[in-house]
């Protein structure tokens, strides 16, 4: 684990000691995708085989039901009558494929999800735990990631870091939030977070985020549990879990209203807005070899079929860059 590591973890403390920093000069050429390849490896290391981010993660399978009210929003194809096979992957959010479970790192969790679609092909969402993103657009994002790679604990003070989160509240507010660990993967809300056009029959556009709503409700170890719990505990739970019972998710849509952010993640809606249910997803098993599926596995936000379509910047700029992971791992 590289020693940057240690300075995030250390970023509230640090914060208090910040009487005045200067802010980060941000690079002025937009993000490449290997850019910000190359900052998450600044952060986390590079892990032979693991991902650039999310490195940790359990491979499921099951099915998504649609909801009748799926169909008023999108044409999409999995969005209408019949259920169609998914296979999701949980992950722990850091790039260090070893990090225990209940490491302050390993929040926010990951939820990614690939539905087969009705006549072949298939399409993605790629979700995480926490309702925001510490940047509100992919350059932020890197020179975010560049000044965390760039702090370790021989930097002068004040550290990149230091002068970036003096002058990215957002930032500070995301790395700072508390992310208590959960009961299990299955008992989390997790949020898409940038936002698709989704598209009906008539060509009625809204536009929308995505939020998959535990059917157990979200449930939370206490931070004394949680400081015993086993580094593998929300794999093993998980299988357990599912040994006995399906795990479920209400996949919904959180539509915006005029003047919401469309293209800034990093800007949560009120919760007082509409939602639109999609669906039910029921995990029921482990895939058959939970490596080979890790390994093989891509998912793209920007995998999407007819009705659904890419709004934030952002989810292009993801997608980009996730094959360059994708490429140093195999
Ligand atoms: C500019 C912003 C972002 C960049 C550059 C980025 C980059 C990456 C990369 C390089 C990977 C590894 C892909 C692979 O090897 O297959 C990844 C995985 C992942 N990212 Fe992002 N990401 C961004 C934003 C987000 C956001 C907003 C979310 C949550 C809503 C998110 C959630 C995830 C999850 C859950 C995975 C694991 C996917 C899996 O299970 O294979 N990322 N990201």
């Amino acid at each position: 684990m590289k020693k940057t590591i240690y300075v995030l973890l250390a970023v509230p403390f640090a914060l208090a000691l910040i009487a005045s920093a200067e802010a980060q000069e941000a690079p002025a050429q937009p993000a490449t995708p290997t850019q910000l390849v190359d900052a998450l490896n600044g952060v986390f290391g590079q892990h032979a085989g693991a991902r650039a981010v999310h490195a940790k993660g359990v491979v499921l399978e099951g099915q998504f039901t649609p909801s009748p009210s799926a169909a008023s929003i999108s044409k999409a194809v999995h969005l209408q009558a019949s259920a169609v096979p998914v296979t999701v992957r949980f992950s722990n959010f850091a790039g260090i494929p070893d990090i225990p479970d209940n490491h302050a790192l390993a929040s926010p969790r990951g939820l990614a999800i690939r539905f087969a679609l009705p006549g072949g092909g298939s399409t993605d969402i790629v979700a995480h735990s926490f309702n925001g993103f510490p940047s509100p657009t992919a350059d932020d994002f890197r020179d975010l990631l560049i000044a965390l790679g760039t702090s370790g604990p021989d930097a002068p003070k004040p550290t990149p870091l230091d002068g970036y989160l003096a002058s990215h509240p957002v930032a500070k507010a995301f790395l700072t939030a508390p992310k208590p660990a959960p009961e299990s993967f299955a008992t989390l809300p997790y949020y898409g977070v940038n936002t698709f056009r989704f598209i009906n029959d008539a060509g009625k556009v809204t536009f929308g985020r995505y939020q998959f709503l535990p059917v157990s409700g979200a449930h939370y170890l206490a931070d004394a549990k949680a400081a015993k719990a086993k580094p593998d505990y929300l794999s093993e739970e998980i299988l357990q879990r599912l040994a006995k019972a399906p795990a479920r998710f209400k996949l919904v849509v959180q539509v915006a209203e005029p003047g919401d952010k469309l293209d800034d993640p990093s800007t949560a809606w009120p919760n007082s807005r509409p939602v639109v249910e999609l669906g039910t997803v029921e995990i029921t098993r482990a895939v058959a070899d939970n490596v080979a599926a890790q390994k093989s596995l891509m998912f793209l936000p920007n995998n999407v079929p007819a009705g659904i379509e890419p709004q934030d910047p952002m989810i292009n700029a993801r997608s980009a860059a996730y094959p360059v992971s994708f490429g140093r791992r195999q």
